[in-house]
Parts: structure tokens; sequence; C-alpha cells
């Protein structure tokens, strides 16, 4: 019975959080995820206003759908996720969008439309130019098994149009937004701002209906990410009441290695066991990162995760025990990105985290104990997809 219902339904007060609070630790202790009352992330979590464990749609649905268009995220809000992730950059007319690479020659048809700029930076783009482009059809090519007619032609999305999807339905799920290679665009955090501001998104937003996430209602309607110390002391310098996370990766500009042998010297094969041999140089080192993020307005970590089945989002393990710990004891929480997976939902869980950035909402909702009431299949062809 338990397994259709939403944890959302009990986020609208303190009071109906604690209430849900010890509900749920009193009749899920069989459950896939131990939901405990002692978690020291979940305490922490409820202080800051984050829904916990956090369910963040990485790219939103993007297993299911192109990363980071219109499917992706209206997927993400329908299934429940706490979350739409997105990765914010800015076009040479000065609009924010969402993309993940800083080319665009992976998720679009930009060597057809543009062959003498398929690899120019975003920044080069006006978004008159952006919109030409066809950000779906690589999608089914890459993934045949989940190819839809219908994501050929999908558009990058501006920052509006994502806030759209985020307000457009019955779920209102918050926003997770990465400032993505910050150092290309001077003034992003500022023009950021800007944007939440004029959309309402920096102040208090009206509760869902009940029975919804309503995630957009809570103080943490917003959380801010950057692997970049700078970016996060610009961030926290615009918005320092908005809640803030610092990624965390091994290599030049972010943790230092314990050797600094490099790929092409280090025998292994693929990316993924190259990362998964990584360590933090010393558990000082990764106590110096905690403590920089602490001062700097940081409230959680977004840690890296080694994956079992690895694949190219398999990464450092940065999540491990004492580490989670380490962030718990210093006030942080932690959010790894970026898992599919049960068998890594599980382990992760197990050494103590306070949610995750995934590509599979829908995966992690059912592991969470609140999975989504509709299919995906039916969530897609509701939607015209
Ligand atoms: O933002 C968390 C995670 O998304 C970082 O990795 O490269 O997918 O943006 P990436
Ligand atoms: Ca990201």
């Amino acid at each position: 019975m338990l397994k259709g219902m939403s944890n959302n339904l009990f986020r609208k007060t303190p009071i109906a959080q604690l209430l849900a609070a010890s509900v749920f630790t009193g009749l899920m202790l069989s459950s896939a995820v131990a939901v405990s009352a002692e978690a020291p992330g979940k305490t922490l979590s409820e202080k800051i206003g984050l829904p916990w464990p956090a369910v963040i749609a990485h790219r939103g649905a993007s297993f299911d759908a192109p990363e980071e268009t219109i499917p992706a995220y209206t997927v993400a809000r329908e299934l429940g996720a706490d979350y739409l992730e997105m990765d914010i950059q800015r076009t040479k007319d000065g609009v924010l969008i969402a993309l993940h690479d800083d080319t665009l020659v992976r998720t679009t048809n930009v060597a057809e439309v543009f062959p003498a700029r398929a690899k120019d930076p975003v920044s080069t783009f006006t978004l008159a130019e952006l919109k030409q482009l066809d950000a779906g059809s690589w999608f089914n090519k890459a993934y045949p098994d989940r190819a839809r007619a219908s994501y050929a032609g999908l558009q990058i999305l501006t920052l509006d149009e994502v806030i759209d999807i985020a307000e457009g339905g019955s779920n209102k799920p918050g926003l997770y937004i990465e400032t993505k290679v910050p150092a290309q665009f001077p003034g992003i955090e500022a023009d950021l701002k800007k944007n939440l501001e004029k959309r309402g998104w920096l102040t208090s937003r009206p509760a869902a209906d009940a029975g919804h996430v309503n995630v957009a209602h809570m103080p943490g309607r917003v959380v801010l990410q950057t692997f970049e110390k700078p970016s996060l002391e610009l961030l926290q310098q615009e918005m320092p009441q908005v809640p803030k996370v610092l990624l965390l990766w091994i290599g030049e500009g972010s943790i230092e290695p314990k050797s600094n042998v490099a790929f092409k010297d280090s025998g292994f094969k693929d990316k993924a066991s190259y990362y998964g041999a990584q360590e933090v140089k010393s558990e000082a080192e990764f106590a110096a990162w905690m403590d920089w993020a602490k001062a700097h307005g940081a409230i959680g970590t977004g840690p890296s995760t080694k994956l079992t089945h690895g694949g190219d989002q398999s990464y450092m393990d940065l999540v491990k025990p004492w580490m989670n710990k380490m962030a718990h004891d210093k006030g942080l929480v932690v959010h790894p990105y970026t898992v599919d997976d049960e068998v890594d939902f599980k382990k992760v869980s197990d050494d103590g985290v306070d949610g995750f950035f995934t590509n599979r909402a829908s995966e992690l909702l059912k592991f969470y104990g609140r999975p989504a009431k509709e299919s995906m299949d039916a969530i897609l062809k509701r939607n015209g997809y």
C-alpha cells in the first residue's frame, strides 16, 4: 500500500514532515531504503528545506528521452521527481539555455546545419541559430530501443522554457541548476539571479495540491551547483539565501589525486576503469574541500560515483562511508551523481547519502517506495510523444 503513496503528500508543513518521518520510519523498515530517523543528512535536509531523500532528474528523464528537452523534463515532472536538473550556458545574444556539452556535436545536427561551425562553442551561437537545430534525433540513433519518431526535431530549451515545464503540471518540482563551464560566461551567475527573480523563484511560491510534488514551495526550491570554486563564490554573492552544492571530482582544479598518472599512461582501457581507480590524496585533502565548500556558502556536496556496471557516467568513488560521514559531521548534505541502477542505489544509500542525481527518476522513485502512478509509455503518449 505504501509503495503507491507519494511522500510529497507530507511535505507541506514541518509538523506534517515530522509525522511523515515517523510514519515512514515505522512502516518502511523492510523497504529497500532504510529511512532512519537518525540519518544525519535527513535532519540537515529538513533544516535547509530540501526534500529527503532527493530524486534529482539529471538532464530530465534522460534515459528515456533526449536530455534537457521538453519530453525529458515533462516526463521527470510527471513521474514525480523532486528536481529538474539542468546545465546552464549562455547564447551569443545573452539568453540562458539548458545544455550539457560546451559544443553542439554530440546532441544536435549542427554538422549539417552549420558545417563550418560544428565544433565551435555554444557561446558563439545566437538563440535563433540554436533553435534551428534538431536536439532529438541523435538520441534515436544512439538508443534505438528507446527511440520515438516524435523525438526528431526537438529543440534546445531556454531556462525560461524549462521553468515553464516545472510550473506547468500538478507536480511542482524544484530546479537544480548547474553553471556549466562558467569561466566561458562571465557574469552568468548574475544573469541567473535576474532570470530566477523575474520568474518568482527566489521568493515563496504557491503550494501544490495535496498528493503532488511540492518542492517548488519549499525553501530549497532552487539548488545551485557547480564544479568551479569561483562560480560558487559568485553564486553565493548573488544569491546568498539559495542553497548551493559544490560538485566534487578528482583532478586538475579539483581534489588532488593520490597518484598523478594520466589516462593515456595508466594502462586502463576505458575511462570508467581509470576513474574508478582514482583516490583522493588524503583525508586531509578531502576535508579541506569540505571546509572550503562550507565556508563559501555550500549546504552540500555533489560527489561522483563509481558505478557497478561502469559506463560513461561511472567516475571516481567519492561516496565512501568515511567521506559521507565527514560531510555530514561538517553539516553538509550529500547528493551523488549520476546513479541509475538499483544495485548502486542500494550500495550507495547504505553508505549514507541524501538522494541521487539520476537519469532514471522512474527507477529511483521505485527504490524509494514512491513509484510513479503512470508508466513511462503512458506519460510519453499522454504528452504527445
Ligand atoms: O550536476 C551533477 C552532474 O550533472 C555533474 O555531471 O557532467 O552530468 O553535469 P554532469
Ligand atoms: Ca549537471
